[in-house]
């Protein structure tokens, strides 16, 4: 009963919230005068950017955005390699799916967790944070944490030998959760904070990722001087 929830409504809900709602805010914003209003406004909803923390503390952001960037998309990566490896039962790419997963998700880890120290303990960053700054950081902590946890410290990768087939099924529309009904707690658990992040993303500053700025190897050079700079 659970297990048909979590792993056959859970991840269809939240594909369906993740793909609806992403399209829904980049048509009708939110908090702005589009809301309601079917038509294209991305670009007037102020939310829709990450709200930079460089005006403040610049320095202390070190490493830790690199890092939490390059790690997700190496995760991502990963993930579809070794899941494809899981259900097709190609050891070589669940085998890198391990490697490349480990270095991903100590990135990930890493960065997120200096980011939510630094909005903690910069004055101005946690004036300017606000919930969803703190809980958005929380999710890109505690899944990659139980990702490390069971692969590292349970040592019990190979979950994808199930979880490629299960997601076959899904892709099929004929979902089978006894696939995973035997994987490990701390697997299940990673998956299902997952599922929950996904439908979440598209009402957060998340939906950055969908705005990648393509044209950013062509443009112009944007000059940032600093005031000290500025006075010399
Ligand atoms: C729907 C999306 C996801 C699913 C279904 C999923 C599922 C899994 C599974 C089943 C494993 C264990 C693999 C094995 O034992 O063979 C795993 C590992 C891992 N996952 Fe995910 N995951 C998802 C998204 C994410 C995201 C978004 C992150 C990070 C933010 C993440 C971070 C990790 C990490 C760090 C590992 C350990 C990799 C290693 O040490 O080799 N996962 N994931």
């Amino acid at each position: 009963m659970l297990d048909n929830f979590f792993f056959v409504a859970l991840p269809y809900i939240a594909v369906l919230l993740f793909a609806g709602g992403s399209v829904y805010r980049a048509f009708t914003g939110v908090k702005t005068a589009f809301r309601g209003r079917l038509t294209w406004s991305a670009r007037g909803d102020l939310l829709w950017t990450t709200r930079s923390t460089g005006f403040f503390g610049r320095a202390s952001v070190g490493t830790s955005a690199l890092s939490l960037h390059w790690g997700l998309v190496i995760l991502v990566v990963a993930h579809g390699v070794g899941f494809i490896g899981g259900a097709g039962g190609w050891p070589v790419l669940v085998d890198f799916f391990r490697w490349a997963g480990m270095f991903g998700g100590l990135l990930v880890f890493y960065g997120a967790s200096w980011a939510f120290v630094r909005r903690l303990v910069v004055p101005q960053l946690r004036a300017m944070s606000t919930r969803e700054d703190y809980l958005v950081l929380l999710f890109l902590i505690v899944i990659p944490g139980l990702g490390l946890y069971h692969s590292v410290v349970q040592i019990a990768f190979g979950v994808s030998y199930a979880v490629g087939p299960w997601l076959g099924s899904l892709f099929t529309l004929q979902p089978d959760p006894k696939l995973v009904a035997g994987a490990p707690l701390v697997a299940k658990v990673h998956m299902i904070a997952n599922f929950i992040f996904l439908a979440y993303l598209p009402f957060t500053k998340l939906v950055h990722v969908f705005s990648y700025p393509m044209a950013y190897i062509t443009r112009p050079y944007i000059s940032m001087r600093s005031y000290v700079g500025l006075k010399r």
